[in-house]
């Protein structure tokens, strides 16, 4: 009993040390947007792939009913890519098949993650939230291009 009560203590401890020091917080992180006003104002506005200063891209993107905008993205081989995306409409899904990129998309959160495409192919890009009717045909495309 004492033994397992101690476990639990332990068990917890290393959350909340590693959660401290680590800064550990959920994958789609806190930033929050108007989804009313995010088709007409701001990065969402005119969605795509911007490249940074450092070689590396961001990708704007809005996930609504019933596609990604945008539906077909180019990003680079051998560079992070960041995702941005967020939602006008309802919760949606941002999933790269064959990735670690798994995102859920609530209207008023810009959800994002960073990866890098070790090889230049397509991905495919499923919404993996039900959203509605048509929820089975959202779904886009990440072309990733070798360097030059
Ligand atoms: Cu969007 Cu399911």
């Amino acid at each position: 009993m004492w033994a397992a009560t101690g476990m639990l203590a332990l068990f917890l401890g290393a959350i909340v040390v590693t959660a401290i020091a680590g800064s550990a917080h959920p994958p789609s992180h806190v930033e929050t947007v108007n989804p009313d006003t995010l088709r007409t104002i701001g990065e969402f506005a005119t969605p795509g792939v911007t490249v940074n200063a450092d070689g590396g891209v961001t990708v704007a993107m809005r996930a609504e009913f019933y596609v990604f905008r945008p539906e077909v993205i180019r990003v680079p081989a051998g560079r992070p890519v960041t995702f941005r995306i967020t939602s006008p409409d309802v919760l949606h899904g941002f999933q790269i098949v064959g990735t670690n990129i798994n995102l859920t998309v609530a209207p008023g959160y810009i959800s994002e993650a960073t990866t890098t495409f070790a090889t230049p192919g397509e991905y495919l890009v499923v919404c993996n939230e039900y959203c509605g009717l048509a929820h089975h045909l959202m779904q886009g495309k990440v072309i990733v291009e070798g360097a030059p």
